[in-house]
C-alpha cells in the first residue's frame, strides 16, 4: 500500500529542521501525551535522538498548558518536539515559545494559525483520518524513517500506539489505513506476524487463566485483573488448566474447547450487564512481535500498549519510555507490577460505577461525575470500557468528570463508533463547551477531553448536551 505522496512529503521540512539541530548535537526537548500512543511516540523519538547521538530530554504530560511551556522555555533547549498533542494548541505554543524552533507531530484536530517557527505534520491536514488510520506513533515512525530508513525496526512501536488509541476498527479488529502500510513494513522486516484468535494477552504463552485476567481490552467485569476468579470460571466451564504437567495456553485448546470458552465468556459478560454484541470483541487480529521474548508483555501488540498505557496513567511514564528504549530488565519488572495495580484500580472503579447508580442520563449524553472517586488519568479509560462493553444501553456519548490534582476538573468523552459516523465531533464540542466556561478542550471525533475550572461542571455538561443534540439533529 502506498501512502498519499503529499502526506509523505510533508515530513521533509520537519526532518530537515530536526537534522539542523541534531547535526549540531544540540539539546532536543521532547514532550508527549500520557497515554499509550503518547509514550510510544515519545519512545520512537527518544530512540531517534539516541541513535543520532544528540542529547535529549523526554517528558510525558497530561496536557499542554502555558505553565508547562513556560518551564520548557526556561530550559532553553535548541529544538522542541511535541508529539500526540500540539496541533490543538498552536497559538499557545507560538506565544509561549516565540524564540524556539518547534516540531509538532500529531494526529489531533489542528486549531488556530500555525506560528512561523512551528513546523507541523498532521494527517488531518492531508485528508487522512487521524482517529482511525494513523496514530501519533505512526506519524513519529514515518518521521523517523524519513530521517533514516534503518529506523524500520521502530515499526512495532508505531503499531503499539495505534492499538492503544483503539484504531483496530478494521475487519476482525484489524488496523486500517496507513497503519496497514506500517504493518507491511514490520512484516517485511521480520518483526511482525498476525493471526485471528481470542485476543487475550499472551494467547500462545500464558496459562489461560492468567491470559484472561491480564487482558484489559476488552475489560471483562469480574474476570479482568482477577486470576483466581478466572481459575474458578475455567473450572466451572470444564476447561482444564493443565495438559499433562504443563499449564495450557489458549493456543493449546482445540476448536471445540475454544467455542465452549467463547460461549461461556459471552454468557458471563451478558450476565454482568454487557451488550451481547460486545462479546465479539473477544475475537480479533492478534499482533505478535516476533523479535520480543515470548514470555514478555512486549510480545503481544495489545498487551504492550496496555503496559505503556498503565505506566502513563499510573504516573510512571518513564518506565514506559525505558521499555520503548529497549530496557527489558528493571523497567519491565516494575511496569508489570504497575499494570497489576492499574487493572485492580479499573476493576474497583467499574464496581463503584455499576453498584452506585452513578451515571445520569441527560437529553443527548450520559454524565458520570466521579469527583475524587476516579483518578483523573483513568477516568477516560473507564469511560471507554463503559461504552465499549455495552454497559450503557443507548447510543448516547458518555462525558465523565473527575477532580484533577491541579484544582481543575478533568473531562473525558467517548462515543460509540457507529454514532461517531453520524456526524458528531466530540473534539469540536469539547473545544467549544470548554472555551465557553474558560477551560480548554479538544481531541478526536470519537474520543476527546477538556480541563475546566472547578464549579463549572454543570454549565459545561449542559452546553455539551445541547451541542451533541444540535449536531445529532443536523446529521
Ligand atoms: O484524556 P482522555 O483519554 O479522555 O482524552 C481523549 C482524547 O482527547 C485524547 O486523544 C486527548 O489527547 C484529547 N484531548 C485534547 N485536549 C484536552 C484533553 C484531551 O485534545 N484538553
Amino acid at each position: 500500500m502506498e501512502p498519499p505522496k503529499e502526506f509523505l512529503s510533508s515530513f521533509k521540512p520537519a526532518a530537515d529542521l530536526f537534522k539542523i539541530h541534531s547535526d549540531q548535537g544540540a539539546v532536543i526537548r521532547i514532550l508527549t501525551h500520557n497515554d499509550a500512543d503518547g509514550v510510544a511516540s515519545g519512545g520512537i523519538l527518544s530512540n531517534v535522538c539516541k541513535r543520532v547521538g544528540t542529547p535529549f530530554k523526554t517528558t510525558v504530560e497530561k496536557r499542554l498548558d502555558e505553565q508547562i511551556l513556560k518551564g520548557v522555555a526556561e530550559e532553553k533547549p535548541s529544538l522542541v518536539v511535541l508529539t500526540d498533542f500540539g496541533s490543538g494548541y498552536l497559538e499557545l505554543v507560538g506565544k509561549a515559545l516565540p524564540d524556539l524552533d518547534v516540531i509538532v507531530l500529531d494526529h489531533h484536530m489542528p486549531m488556530g494559525n500555525q506560528p512561523t517557527r512551528v513546523v507541523q505534520v498532521n494527517p488531518l491536514l492531508h485528508g487522512i483520518d487521524g482517529s482511525r488510520d494513523i496514530a501519533a506513533s505512526g506519524v513519529c515512525y514515518l518521521f523517523a524513517k524519513q530521517l533514516d530508513p534503518r529506523n524500520v525496526d521502530l515499526s512495532p512501536l508505531a503499531l503499539v500506539g495505534a492499538l492503544g488509541d483503539q484504531q483496530d476498527k478494521g475487519e476482525k479488529k484489524s488496523l486500517k489505513g496507513i497503519n496497514i502500510l506500517i504493518e507491511e513494513e514490520a512484516t517485511a522486516a521480520g518483526l511482525l506476524s498476525k493471526d485471528v484468535d481470542l485476543i487475550f494477552y499472551g494467547h500462545e504463552t500464558r496459562p489461560i487463566a492468567r491470559a484472561i485476567a491480564n487482558t484489559t481490552t476488552p475489560f471483562i467485569p469480574g474476570l479482568s485483573g482477577r486470576e483466581d476468579s478466572c481459575v474458578a470460571f475455567l473450572d466451572h466451564v470444564g476447561i482444564p488448566l493443565k495438559t499433562g504437567d504443563r499449564m495450557q495456553s489458549l493456543s493449546d485448546l482445540d476448536e471445540e474447547e475454544k467455542r465452549k470458552l467463547f460461549s461461556a465468556l459471552s454468557s458471563h459478560m451478558v450476565a454482568e450487564g454487557c451488550d451481547a454484541k460486545t462479546v465479539h470483541n473477544l475475537i480479533g487480529t492478534v499482533y505478535t512481535f516476533k523479535k520480543e521474548e515470548a514470555t514478555t508483555p512486549m510480545r503481544d501488540g495489545r498487551e504492550y500498549s496496555s503496559l505503556l498505557n498503565a505506566c502513563a496513567r499510573m504516573r510512571r511514564p518513564s518506565l514506559g519510555i525505558g521499555i520503548c528504549l529497549g530496557d527489558r530488565g528493571e523497567a519491565m519488572k516494575d511496569s508489570e507490577q504497575t499494570v497489576d495495580e492499574y487493572r485492580r484500580k479499573i476493576g474497583g472503579y467499574l464496581d463503584w460505577v455499576r453498584t452506585g447508580d452513578r451515571i445520569k442520563e441527560l437529553n443527548a449524553i450520559y454524565v458520570l461525575s466521579a469527583g475524587t472517586d476516579i483518578d483523573e488519568n483513568i477516568v477516560g479509560v473507564v469511560s471507554s470500557i463503559l461504552l465499549g462493553q455495552g454497559i450503557l444501553k443507548s447510543t448516547k456519548p458518555i462525558v465523565s468528570a473527575a477532580n484533577s490534582d491541579d484544582g481543575t476538573v478533568k473531562i473525558s468523552s467517548r462515543i460509540a463508533e457507529g454514532t461517531a459516523y453520524m456526524g458528531i465531533h466530540l473534539g469540536k464540542i469539547m473545544q467549544e463547551a470548554a472555551g465557553a466556561v474558560k477551560g480548554a478542550g479538544g481531541g478526536h471525533d470519537n474520543a476527546a477531553g477538556a480541563f475546566i475550572p472547578p464549579g463549572a461542571e454543570d454549565e459545561f455538561m449542559r452546553r455539551v448536551d445541547e451541542l451533541v443534540a444540535k449536531q445529532w439533529s443536523g446529521s
